[in-house]
């Protein structure tokens, strides 16, 4: 196998920690492994113990190591919506090529003209999405490697985080050991594996229902024009479960897994499930219609609640379909109650690839494939060993970011103590 085609993407969510190996060759996306691992240290989607979170890191590392028998050394990241601003950015720059062909080198050139923007203290720059190229006026053009001009424009979306949960997770994976590739928003990536491109140029939403948080992104225009973090996730049902059955987390959760039911009709009246009570040797006994009555109420909560935001976002009458992923997506009934609440075109995307189907692996399997596109579009690499980034020893936190406020702000970073400078705005969050 030739290990510079790998891929590896991280994605450190609140309930598990998944990897994901991968390589793409032409049109082909291959599984060379998947695993998680339960997450500690993780609430809401953001580490509130950056002890336990490595600790997780390296766990789920270890165990993709033996998988696949490599030495992982740098990983792409998934990074959440938690924090995420997006706004309209421009670029602008003349053809390089003599013979005028626009080439990866124009691309990237543009994305970099358009990544420089002043950024207010606390917050992080963290990617270029490309929307739409214009080639010598002629505009709505998506990929304009190979064609002739002289003036190439970018419209794109400016991703910028707040620096603090993004800093935490950062510091993390690099303490495990781990040097970043590229830390990439995970709902672009679930977006290029779960959406069609039709359904982006339509309009599109899609909900991450992970186990800490619901992540709602609107796609629309083939740009993503909206992604809106709530803090609560599937984890919300294990805990009514465990309240109202009066058992422990564990208990409700495989309870959850294995009987629940998002939907009253999909449930079973017949069906007698022993639950263990907490903190005894006894065992209650409650149907799965029971059982289902508590997950329902919770789901259609929470789809309403969705409802609303999407109302908020400005995109309740619009026309369009909601894809719904992430681990919680697994539950059986799902579909059916999005379709009652939501009333539109509603579907549940789990990848379909040997390996990796369940959905809580859609942002670490569409961060790769996002990566793929991303770096055939600028003529990055980003995948395993390739992309040879040095890290300083006493300056532990990404690269990526000091070479990004290099362009965002010249005047720092260029001399030694402009460097110290940079490390300053850095100690000034850990302190
Ligand atoms: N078969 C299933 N039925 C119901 N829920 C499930 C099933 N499988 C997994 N889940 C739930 O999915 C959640 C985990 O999903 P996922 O891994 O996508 O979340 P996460 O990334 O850890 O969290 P977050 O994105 O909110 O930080 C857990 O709450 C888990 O109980
Ligand atoms: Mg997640």
């Amino acid at each position: 196998m030739n290990r510079q085609e790998l891929y590896i993407s991280l994605d450190v969510g609140t309930s598990t920690t998944k990897v994901v190996v991968a390589e793409i060759l032409g049109d082909d996306l291959n599984i060379i492994g998947a695993c998680y691992v339960k997450s500690k240290g993780i609430r809401k989607g953001s580490v509130i113990d950056i002890d336990e979170t490595i600790q997780t890191i390296n766990q789920a590392m270890k165990q993709m190591e033996l998988i696949v028998d490599l030495k992982i050394a740098n990983v792409l990241l998934c990074v959440s919506s938690i924090g995420v601003e997006l706004s309209p950015c421009f670029g602008v720059v003349a053809v390089a090529n003599q013979d005028k062909e626009i080439m990866t080198e124009d691309v990237s050139r543009v994305l970099d003209a358009a990544s420089v923007v002043s950024l207010s203290q606390d917050k992080e720059f963290l990617t270029v999405i490309p929307n739409r190229f214009t080639v010598d006026g002629v505009d709505e053009i998506k990929d304009p490697r190979g064609m002739i001009g002289i003036r190439l424009e970018m419209n794109g979306t400016l991703v910028t985080v707040k620096k603090t949960s993004f800093y935490n997770i950062i510091r993390c994976v690099e303490r495990a050991g781990l040097e970043i590739l590229e830390p990439f928003l995970q709902t672009l990536g679930a977006s290029a594996l779960s959406l069609s491109k039709e359904e982006c140029e339509l309009g599109a939403v899609l909900i991450d229902f992970g186990g800490g948080t619901t992540t709602v992104s609107y796609y629309l225009d083939g740009c993503l024009q909206d992604t809106v973090v709530m803090l609560f996730g599937s984890d919300l049902i294990t805990k009514d479960l465990s309240t109202v059955l009066e058992t422990s987390f564990e208990e409700a959760e495989r309870i959850k897994e294995k009987y629940g039911r998002a939907y009253l009709p999909a449930a079973d009246p017949n069906q007698v499930v022993d639950v263990k009570i907490l903190g005894t040797q006894e065992q209650h006994q409650f149907t799965q219609y029971e059982i289902t009555d508590i997950i329902e109420a919770r789901m259609e909560e929470i789809f309403r609640f969705i409802y609303q935001t999407l109302d908020h976002m400005g995109i309740g009458q619009a026309p369009h379909s909601i894809v719904i992923s992430g681990g919680g997506a697994m539950m059986h009934g799902i579909y059916e109650l999005a379709q009652e609440i939501f009333d539109t075109r509603v579907r549940v995307y789990v990848p379909d690839f040997i390996g990796v189907r369940n959905a809580m692996y859609t942002n670490a399997l569409g961060t790769i494939l996002f990566a793929h596109q991303y770096g055939k579009l600028t003529g990055q690499k980003f995948h395993m060993g390739i992309k040879n980034m040095t890290v300083q020893e006493d300056a532990p936190l990404i690269h990526h970011m000091s070479k990004k406020r290099q362009e965002q702000e010249p005047k720092e970073v260029k001399t030694k103590g402009e460097k110290a400078a940079l490390k300053k705005i850095f100690k000034y969050f850990w302190d």
